[in-house]
């Protein structure tokens, strides 16, 4: 993208605090290089995002850097593993990277939580730049410091909070993503509207046509840094979520379960398209909202095309089974991110297990 519309955000973290950069790559090029130059550099990225040419201008961005190298992952969630984390942090090693050096994830969501997790432990911490590829990474994982991988048992079981120093996001690169990939991103953004903004959810609605022609980027420059303020101003208050950041997980607990269920063929935003259709009856069934708002809910997901067949693994049992082992959940309680109306949630850890089997029976 060369030229267009630019917002800037500010995460708001005291001394970790940084900006989040929305526009073309080419406008930001003073600021990736302040934050480059003089730096050993590893550029972490994956094999789709490298057969879409955007590896060598990132390169070129950095070319203040003392030293240069690319780690190439794999695409996929398989890839989000602690050997990989630990691959990361032995090409640093073997290049003789000192702790002053930088990795900058140049992926979507895998690659930037592995490379997040791997500069807080490389030399116990460096630091990190976030240049998201895909539209869930650019709305959602690239902003807010989570980091981590998979274990076998469950995902992402192991990483912790680290702050990238920057996040530049290029909405010129939703052109590169298959039509499949940048629909995931749209369950995010309809999330910020249910759980915080009710105009963002209207506007969403309103300008659902606008939603899928990504070759609007000024649509997309003003969508992505309205929820990327939003993400800030929740993350700014509750960083290491012990509270009011569990909001970001609506629609999460039924779609993680759906997704560990479908062996992760099921793609992350499609589960939580369903998570938050699912969230949403729930609510209504319990009398927290009315059918009317959930209904609403399910017409802009529908209108997206994010209705997802549920994975043949999935039957309520199992489903329930799978949420039991949310990492939110505290004594044994499912915990549940649960709307009220559209633009307010709530965090609830009361809702009976019988209840929960019974909406599960009647929808999957
Ligand atoms: N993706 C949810 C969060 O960052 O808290």
């Amino acid at each position: 993208m060369k030229s267009g519309k630019k917002r800037r955000v500010r995460v708001r973290l005291g001394r970790n605090s940084y900006d989040i950069f929305i526009g073309a790559l080419d406008g930001a090029a003073d600021e990736i290089d302040r934050i480059a130059a003089g730096r050993d550099v590893a550029v972490i990225t994956d094999a789709n995002v490298a057969a879409c040419n955007l590896v060598e201008p990132v390169c070129e961005l950095c070319s203040g850097a003392s030293k240069l190298g690319v780690i190439t992952l794999r695409p996929g969630e398989k890839v989000k593993t602690f050997e990989a984390v630990a691959g990361i942090c032995s090409f640093a090693a073997a290049n003789n990277f000192d702790r002053h050096a930088l990795f900058a994830a140049l992926a979507g969501g895998v690659g930037g939580d592995l490379c997040g997790f791997a500069a807080g432990i490389y030399k116990r911490g460096i630091d990190f730049i976030q240049i998201p590829t895909t539209l869930l990474a650019m709305v959602d994982s690239a902003v807010g410091g989570k980091t981590g991988c998979d274990l076998p048992e469950g995902k992402n079981l192991i990483g912790l909070f680290k702050q990238p120093k920057a996040v530049f996001i290029d909405p010129a690169f939703l052109k590169t993503l298959p039509a499949k990939e940048r629909r995931n991103g749209l369950a995010e953004i309809i999330k910020y509207g249910v759980i915080r903004d009710r105009e963002l959810f209207e506007r969403l609605w309103t300008q659902r046509r606008s939603l899928l022609n990504f070759n609007d980027l000024d649509f997309y420059t003003a969508l992505i840094a309205d929820c990327c303020a939003i993400k800030a101003d929740v993350v700014a208050a509750d960083e290491k979520e012990s509270g009011l950041r569990a909001i970001l997980n609506f629609g999460h607990t039924f779609g993680h379960a759906l997704e560990l269920l479908s062996g992760f063929k099921l793609p992350h935003g499609a589960a939580v398209a369903r998570g938050m259709s699912l969230a949403a009856k729930l609510a209504v069934k319990v009398k927290l909202m009315d059918k009317a708002e959930a209904d609403r809910i399910d017409a802009l997901l529908d209108f997206v095309k994010l209705t997802p067949k549920t994975p043949s693994a999935a039957t309520p049992e199992t489903v329930l089974d799978a949420m039991r082992g949310d990492k939110k959940n505290r004594g044994g309680r499912i915990t549940l991110i649960l709307p009220e109306k559209i633009g307010r949630v709530k965090i609830v850890d009361d809702i009976p297990e019988n209840i929960i089997l019974d909406l599960l029976g009647e929808q999957l």
